[in-house]
């Protein structure tokens, strides 16, 4: 081998030992995509949930919705009630529906005679924890509820 020789196969013998550290560099230099930023997500507490129309809630002066957002929802009143109740009418005792006593003004579970008074806290047991409550609003005709 000649002088020549040994420096053009020195030469590609380096061009080819630098290329994965030349594509390494390259491709490691790229900044990263930053991230999108996220639109911010209302909390549930600001999200009023439709449950049904003000027509419903004044011919049955209830509206029992078993699947929205929030879970369970029942409301009392109607339109031209001062206070409209909603409540999560899944007893806290074990699971079971409430019924509103109209007469008594009261949640009461037909499963073990637990009573809710309409601000959901417990009257009488054997349930221990209050029914969950919502907040109640006209808007529109659409009967909502939202988190407290
Ligand atoms: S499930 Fe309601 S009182 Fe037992």
């Amino acid at each position: 081998m000649n002088r020549r020789d040994f420096i053009r196969l020195f030469g590609i013998s380096c061009f080819v030992n630098c290329l994965p550290i030349a594509f390494a560099t390259t491709y490691a230099a790229k900044p990263k995509p930053k991230p999108k930023p996220r639109l911010k997500q209302p909390s549930n507490s600001e999200n009023w949930v439709n449950i049904g129309t003000v027509t419903e809630l004044d011919k049955a002066g209830q509206i029992f919705k078993e699947k929205s957002p929030l879970g369970a929802v029942l409301v009392i009143g109607t339109s031209k009630s001062k206070n409209i109740i909603a409540v999560n009418p899944t007893c806290t005792h074990l699971g079971c529906t409430v019924d509103w006593e109209t007469e008594e003004k009261i949640f009461l579970c037909p499963c073990h005679a637990s009573e809710f008074k309409s601000d959901g806290k417990v009257q009488n047991g054997p349930a221990t924890k209050p029914l969950l409550t919502y907040k109640t609003k006209i808007e529109k005709n659409l009967v909502m509820v939202r988190r407290v």
